[in-house]
């Protein structure tokens, strides 16, 4: 009779929820292209406040950053920004400027600890408009916790 120690079973059976959960989190997580036209180009150079919040573009960047949020996000931070508990919920990052740096930290740095990866480098793959049009679509779903 074959004979499997409880500790050797449990250890694979942690590891293989981890690799599927993995998988599963990064199949989901092929950053899409998201079409900006319509939008206030901003150039290369970072802004540190969300150039559509009082402009004329605010519709536009609503369209958009709700598709390329749900694209590009969801499948960590959840379907209409609420969280699942993978990632936290970004319905309640502050609306105004401070919420804006912290959300330009992120985006661009991502967040990387003991060499894992929780969150890629979003900026890597998508435009300083995409990401601002989804910052406007965030601030129209923010709730105070
Ligand atoms: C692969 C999963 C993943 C994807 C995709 C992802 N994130 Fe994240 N994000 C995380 C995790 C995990 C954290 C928490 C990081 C930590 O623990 O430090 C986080 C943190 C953040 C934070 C800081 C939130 C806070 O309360 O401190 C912001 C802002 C953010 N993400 C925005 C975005 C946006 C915008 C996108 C899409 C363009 C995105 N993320 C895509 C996993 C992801």
């Amino acid at each position: 009779m074959i004979r499997i120690s409880t500790t050797v079973l449990t250890a694979t059976l942690i590891s293989l929820l981890a690799a599927s959960g993995l998988a599963l989190a990064h199949g989901n997580v092929v950053p899409q292209a998201v079409a900006t036209e319509g939008l206030e180009p901003l150039g290369a150079e970072w802004r540190t406040e969300n150039p559509y919040r009082d402009s004329k573009d605010h519709g536009r960047a609503l369209e958009i950053g709700s598709s390329a949020y749900n694209q590009n996000c969801a499948a960590c931070h959840g379907l209409e920004a609420k969280s699942g508990g993978i990632a936290p919920d970004l319905r309640l990052l502050d609306v105004g400027v401070a919420g804006d740096e912290w959300f330009v930290e992120r985006v661009r740095n991502g967040a990387v600890r003991d060499g894992r990866v929780y969150m890629p480098k979003m900026a890597d793959y998508l435009s300083q408009e995409a990401l601002w049009a989804v910052r406007t679509y965030l601030d129209s779903v923010h709730v105070e916790e």
